[in-house]
């Protein structure tokens, strides 16, 4: 069965609307993980314009799962993941001015500086992820870089305005699982994923997890996060073989 790791950021851009307590990340850790989730993912970003560092520090000692800290790969990240030692960092590309994380980590093109961030957080016990595109340089670069695992960018698959480039994106996501399974890597994917579109994601076999973050907590605003991460389980188990 695929994981579901599930994103809580939202729960605290609508706290940090108000600047005030609720609603509280840590008590959506609680339902998520009470509902099925197999882990939870917070993004601490730069600008800090949800996730606070007192949350990161409150869910290191909260979650039962397992805590996948995504992060850019920077020296004051690092210092953090070093400190807090997430089950799994994944490292992302960060931008100020972005709404959410856009494309996909340039590996290929900063194998040096990536793969010493790596080394830096595996040295610490800290297993890593590189979110990237679904693209054959970036996975060998991913592999050269000493990660664990890739998080395959599922945007492009996820925007798709017509079924065939849809397909396109697809197949393009299954050729690199497969691709990824050889160098090494385990795989994981996320972005943009929701109830419609996630079945054919989950029955990617070599797929471990789905990190989803926007369509659960938007559906919790209207039924509740525990039965928002239960139907989304029941999406994704839909289509899987195992
Ligand atoms: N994976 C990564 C690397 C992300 O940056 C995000 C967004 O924070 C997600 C998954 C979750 O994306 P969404 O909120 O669209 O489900």
């Amino acid at each position: 069965m695929v994981g579901l790791c599930v994103n809580v950021d939202h729960v605290a851009t609508i706290r940090q609307a108000r600047r005030v307590q609720e609603p509280d990340p840590a008590q959506a850790v609680m339902l998520a993980e009470l509902a099925g989730a197999s882990g939870i993912t917070v993004h601490l970003r730069e600008d800090r314009r949800h996730i606070q560092d007192r949350d990161v520090e409150l869910l290191r000692r909260l979650v039962k799962t397992k805590l996948n800290l995504e992060m850019a790969a920077t020296q004051e990240m690092i210092q953090i993941a070093l400190a807090v030692k997430p089950e799994m960092a994944t490292l992302v590309p960060e931008r100020r001015e972005e709404l959410t994380t856009e494309g996909g980590l340039d590996v290929h093109g900063h194998v040096d500086e990536i793969g010493m961030a790596v080394r830096s957080l595996r040295e610490g016990g800290i297993a890593v992820s590189l979110f990237i595109d679904p693209e054959q340089d970036q996975l060998s670069a991913a592999a050269r870089a000493g990660a664990d695992f890739v998080e395959l960018h599922t945007g492009t698959y996820a925007e798709a305005r017509d079924r065939k480039t849809q397909q396109a994106e697809l197949a393009r996501l299954i050729q690199s699982a497969t691709v990824g399974r050889e160098l090494g890597l385990l795989i994981n994917a996320g972005h943009g994923l929701d109830y419609r579109n996630v079945g054919p994601i989950a029955a990617i076999p070599e797929v471990e997890e789905l990190s989803i973050g926007h369509s659960i907590i938007a559906r919790a605003v209207l039924v509740g996060l525990e039965r928002a991460v239960r139907e989304m389980l029941a999406a994704m188990n839909t289509d899987r073989a195992r």
